[in-house]
């Protein structure tokens, strides 16, 4: 078992360098994958960083390579790299695509995405690696290998849904950044971030699913005991069009500006939906009181307590009583 995940270990390192010399050195990879990555304003010296890379647009040239370098067709498969069909046939996973090398903590491709160069409404936009022995898509955040120092120095971790989110904010300067990778947070990945810091930032991407999505974080956040805020940012902008859009300066300036508690977050984004309407109102109070329950420390549980009673007049012994009832219910 330990074999072999040091055979996936190898593996994966052997298809990063393939597919990153691809990149560099291929008359294809630099025509189609570096022009892909040139056009988004990805630098050289952040190309390096990440290990971006790209898959030829070939049945199976990787998988000739990989084979003719010594690896088994069965490891090959195990990590995710080929698909064999009916015994015989092998093709390559990864196919005419930009490649973007997912890090364990300590640097090591453990998998990877790719992306697809033109829209197409048939392909998916992304094809990742399947789960394998060494790699747990619910325990991993992309991007921490090049942000575990910035998170720690900034004490705070920006989480933001893409892995071109997270490259798009180092070419910026902002590397306390990591991706949840579009599937939906776990404990496991935050517990990762709470390793360097107490405090997230979720920069989720400015549409209905990602506000969804903030919302469903933020709660998962509170019961690890860390500090949550959100930012939404406007006309559907994620944050690498943001930034490339308006700049790391003013970028940073609307996160700071628009950045808000669970409280305010959660207030804002219903205000205009309960109107007057004081059943709608008191839907949110209870929504606000649930969240707050799931606070570990109950010196943070009563400031937001306050809080809410100070944002929604609303006398702070009800709410308080409304959570203890919770509580108890939990245990
Ligand atoms: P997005 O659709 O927001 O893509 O998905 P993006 O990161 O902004 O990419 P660009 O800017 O269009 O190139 C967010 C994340 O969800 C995952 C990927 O990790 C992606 O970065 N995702 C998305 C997939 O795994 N598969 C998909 O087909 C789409
Ligand atoms: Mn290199
Ligand atoms: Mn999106
Ligand atoms: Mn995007
Ligand atoms: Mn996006």
């Amino acid at each position: 078992q330990q074999n072999e995940k040091e055979s996936l270990f190898i593996v994966l390192e052997y298809a990063q360098n393939y597919f990153h010399d691809l990149l560099l050195k291929n008359e294809e990879g630099i025509s189609v994958g570096q022009s892909y990555f040139i056009e988004r304003g990805f630098s050289k010296a952040i190309i390096e960083k990440f290990n971006l890379g790209y898959a030829l647009d070939s049945y199976d040239d990787f998988n000739k390579k990989a084979s003719l370098a010594g690896f088994t067709t069965e490891i090959l498969e195990k990590a995710g790299l080929i698909s064999v069909k009916d015994n015989q046939s092998k093709i390559d996973r990864f196919r005419g695509r930009v490649i973007f090398p997912i890090h364990n903590v300590a640097g090591k491709p453990i998998a990877f995405g790719a992306r697809i160069l033109k829209t197409d409404p048939k392909a998916p936009k992304y094809i990742n690696s399947p789960e394998t022995e060494i790699y747990h898509k619910s325990q991993i955040v992309y991007g921490i290998y090049q942000a575990k120092n910035a998170i720690r120095q900034a004490d705070n971790c920006f989480l933001v849904e893409g892995y071109t989110d997270v490259v798009s904010l180092h070419q910026a300067g902002i590397e306390n950044v990591v991706a949840s990778s579009g599937t939906s947070l776990t404990p496991e990945q935050i517990r990762l971030i709470r390793r360097f810091s107490q405090n997230i930032t979720v920069l989720y991407d400015g549409d209905a699913a990602g506000i969804k999505a903030s919302l469903r974080g933020i709660d998962l956040i509170l019961e690890e005991d860390m500090n949550v805020k959100s930012v939404v940012f406007p006309d559907g902008d994620d944050p690498d069009s943001y930034i490339r859009k308006v700049g790391s300066q003013t970028f940073t300036d609307y996160v700071n500006a628009s950045q808000k508690d669970f409280i305010r977050f959660k207030t804002e984004l219903s205000l205009e939906e309960i109107g007057n309407d004081p059943i709608k109102k008191a839907g949110l109070i209870t929504d606000l009181v649930e969240s707050i329950t799931k606070i570990p420390n109950p010196i943070k549980r009563s400031v937001f307590y306050q809080e809410v009673s100070t944002l929604l007049q609303i006398d702070e012994n009800i709410l308080i009583n409304e959570g203890n009832k919770l509580l108890r219910g939990k245990n």
